[in-house]
């Protein structure tokens, strides 16, 4: 689930921020929505604290109302000039993070000036402010939830919880799957299997990935060795995780078929039926937060599962989008890409699934 930071000053802007976190309470669960930073213990920094709440989130909403900047103390200080207002550092920190910032402005306010802000909050005059407006606050509202739903979620949300004890139960449950492959002897495949002496190959990886590959068919050399991607096109996917520094062990890797097909050839409906139970048998079992197709019928095959609006969009619309999807576990993303075999016919593909490959750092 997207995470919401709303930073505000409460003198200024209090009766809208009440209203906007209603409207924001039916679309998000209220652990999603930050607030008013709880219980900074005595002892703690609490600037590492706001630091911490903030990198915790998806979306930045700086609600800003008229009297945001000018506000003074009872000494006539300004505010958002002293070393200590929650409001300054939070910004700095979301800033800092680059995280998504969304200016609010509520009460006829306007964007302040750069000038009239602390250097390091500066640029956040160059966002794009949302208007909360009186008369059409609900509107408004709901262009701001559409642009929180839209956003990435955060790394920190996504297994914390991944133990010893989890890993174990999960690697058990998919050597059930190997096994139920290795006697799949009705598979269109199984014939292919026997005459060739190959392996089937349900896959390899970590059981309880954060991200989940799911490619085309084994080629010949995976068929031989019982191991997905180690063959050319293999070499090519270790290339584009070693250049975002992401460990072939820390995900999992499968196919949408799970057997040899005998040839370089595109899969067949039958084949599909067959084999996609058990791709979603590794879903379950895996929970992964983000599926990344390799080639268009893994995509295709998911997409349409899912009854997702993308489900019509061709692999040349689709590569590269964060498409979110909810499984009966949580929400997860779904990322179609383009197979890497196809950078062995067109090297310049290569730069293409290169620049995909960098989304899915959002989520190591
Ligand atoms: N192509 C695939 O789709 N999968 C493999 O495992 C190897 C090549």
């Amino acid at each position: 689930m997207t995470r919401v930071f709303i930073n505000y000053r409460r003198q200024d802007s209090e009766g809208y921020v009440g209203r906007l976190y209603d409207h924001l309470l039916r679309h998000f669960a209220p652990e999603d929505i930050f607030m008013d930073v709880a219980s900074i213990e005595p002892g703690q920094d609490f600037v590492k604290a706001l630091d911490e709440a903030v990198a915790a989130c998806d979306v930045f909403v700086a609600v800003i109302g008229p009297q945001w900047a000018a506000l003074r103390d009872e000494h006539g200080e300004r505010r958002l000039d002293q070393w200590n207002d929650f409001v300054h550092i939070e910004i700095a920190s979301a800033l800092k993070r680059e995280k998504l910032i969304v200016p609010a402005l509520v009460g006829r306010a306007k964007m302040p000036a750069p000038t009239d802000l602390p250097d390091d909050i500066a640029a956040l005059s160059r966002r794009n402010a949302l208007e909360l407006s009186h008369g059409n606050f609900a509107q408004d509202v709901e262009r701001l939830i559409a642009i929180a739903k839209d956003a990435a979620p955060a790394k920190q949300s996504f297994k914390r919880g991944s133990d010893s004890r989890t890993r174990q139960r999960k690697t058990e449950a998919l050597k059930a799957v190997r096994d139920d492959l290795v006697n799949a002897t009705t598979s269109p495949l199984y014939p292919v299997r026997v005459e060739g002496r190959y392996f089937p190959v349900l896959g390899e990886g970590n059981p309880d990935a954060n991200i989940l590959f799911i490619g085309e068919s084994p080629g010949k050399t995976e068929a031989q060795q019982g191991r997905p991607f180690c063959g050319p096109s293999g070499d090519i996917l270790d290339g584009l995780l070693g250049d975002i520094g992401l460990a072939r062990e820390s995900v999992f890797i499968t196919n949408i078929l799970l057997d040899h097909p005998g040839a370089k050839r595109e899969p067949t409906p039958e084949e599909l039926a067959f084999y996609t139970p058990f791709a979603d048998r590794l879903v379950d079992i895996i929970q992964p937060a983000v599926i990344v197709t390799l080639g268009r019928f893994a995509m295709q095959y998911l997409l349409k599962k899912l009854d997702l609006p993308e489900k019509r969009g061709t692999i040349t619309q689709l590569h590269g989008k964060l498409i979110k999807a909810r499984l009966p576990y949580g929400e997860i993303h779904i990322i179609p890409m383009y197979h890497p075999a196809v950078v062995l016919y067109s090297a310049s593909q290569k730069e293409v699934l290169k620049q995909d490959f960098e989304k899915l750092k959002l989520f190591v």
